[in-house]
């Protein structure tokens, strides 16, 4: 048996500054006896270079040489579809993969035998594998630059500020979606002094938000009373009434913010619609909104584009951002690469990648049609799921 070998690609997505490993990481995995390989430039974006790899470890070897080495290949985003087709059966790919949203890259992989690890289906409420949610992590980080970009944008200030010249109001913040990066969000933006209120349809959250002392807003329930959580954690997909009955509670609380920070998901689905054009047409010239959840699908705000900053008629600002994450490259590649490395670690037994379909950690990660060891592989372990690197 052979060393295993994991290997980190060049990210392929226009604009993707990540990289899935950072040099701490290669330290790491090497010294749990590992090689590692990383493609050329693999980490220039996060400020990498690759002598910095060479030092921690790794090998720095051209794309071709990683795809045929490498047992495992390591990445952020999936890759694109050249980069697919000479991925060869056996070998592992790991990463953010969407299969939800990639059926047909991860059904080609699966067909040729090629095996996917989506970090994004990994159970989120499991404790033990907190350490290798890179959801989590990625949002934390987009959630933290939505604050800083809102207020950078903003041309007033977010605190309240009493100087010689007179008193600034603090700015009025609200955030629609109160998960992982909306309660980032919402962190941020408080501890810049800025008056908060935000809002999510599943119930529990009313605590998260008041905890970081921010005001949940009471507006109507969907009609029929029932909750918005869904499954696993995650909001469920409003009807069309329900949906438009929020718009409409919600508009009078959009015209009142001076920032509206938007982070609504359901997964598989397109992002809800949250705010208008309308809504936005009602709120003061100088205002911000920043779309977190702007996709090729759409996003949570009317009008809003993947990356693209515009100024409207009445004068808002209205930033399309759902790659925030790779905005911070560093801090979001150094938190990606920690995940990876407590699932490399989850995944290995005696040298090996196990991928066995029975863990309940492993199950779900597999990805769509993959072709999961037999039944009678290794059992699940019962050990906790070890820290990512300190
Ligand atoms: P996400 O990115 O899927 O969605 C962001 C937020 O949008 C969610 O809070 C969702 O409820 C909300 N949302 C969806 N539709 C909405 C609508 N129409 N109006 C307003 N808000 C809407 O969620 P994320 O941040 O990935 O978190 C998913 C879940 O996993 C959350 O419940 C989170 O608390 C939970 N989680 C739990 C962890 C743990 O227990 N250790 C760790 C990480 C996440």
């Amino acid at each position: 048996m052979g060393t295993l070998t994991v290997g980190a690609i060049r990210e392929q997505a226009p604009g993707e500054r990540r990289v899935a490993l950072v040099p701490e990481a290669v330290t790491l995995l090497h010294r749990a006896g590992l090689d590692v390989l990383v493609e050329t430039g693999a980490g220039s974006g996060a400020w990498f270079g690759d002598a910095d790899y060479a030092a921690a470890g790794a090998t720095v070897v051209p794309a071709d040489e990683l795809y045929e080495r490498a047992d495992a290949v390591l990445c952020v985003g999936p890759p694109n579809a050249e980069t697919a087709a000479v991925l060869r059966p056996g070998q592992v790919l790991i990463g953010l993969l969407e299969p939800l949203r990639h059926r047909a890259l991860t059904g080609e992989l699966a067909e040729r035998g090629v095996r996917t690890v989506s970090l994004d289906l990994l159970p989120r409420t499991l404790s033990r594998a907190q350490s290798m949610d890179a959801l989590t992590s990625q949002a934390n980080v987009a959630g933290y630059k939505a604050a800083l970009l809102a207020a950078d944008t903003y041309d007033r200030f977010f605190p309240m500020l009493t100087t010689a010249a007179g008193t600034a109001p603090p700015a009025a913040v609200l955030v629609l979606g109160a998960g992982v990066a909306g309660l980032q969000a919402i962190a941020t933006a408080r501890r810049l002094g800025a008056v908060v209120s935000a809002y999510d349809v599943r119930p529990e959250s009313r605590g998260e938000v008041e905890s970081l002392g921010a005001r949940f807003l009471d507006i109507q329930r969907p009609p029929d009373e029932e909750s918005g959580a869904g499954q696993g954690g995650y909001a469920r997909e409003l009807t069309d009434q329900e949906q438009q009955d929020q718009r409409e509670a919600l508009d009078a609380y959009i015209a009142r913010s001076d920032v509206v920070i938007t982070t609504a998901q359901v997964p598989g689905r397109k992002p809800p619609l949250l705010v208008t054009a309308t809504a936005v047409e009602r709120m003061k010239p100088g205002s911000v909104v920043v779309d977190l959840a702007a996709s090729a699908l759409g996003g949570n705000v009317e009008g809003s584009e993947p990356e693209k900053t515009v100024v409207l008629d009445g004068g808002v600002t209205l930033i399309g951002a759902g790659r925030l994450s790779s905005a911070m490259a560093t801090a979001a590649s150094t938190a990606y690469s920690r995940n990876l490395v407590a699932l490399l670690r989850h995944l290995l037994r005696d040298g090996e990648l196990v991928l066995d379909p029975s863990d309940e950690i492993t199950g779900a990660l597999l990805g769509d049609g993959v072709e999961h060891e037999p039944a009678d592989g290794p059992t699940a372990t019962q050990e906790p799921a070890e820290g990512g690197a300190s």
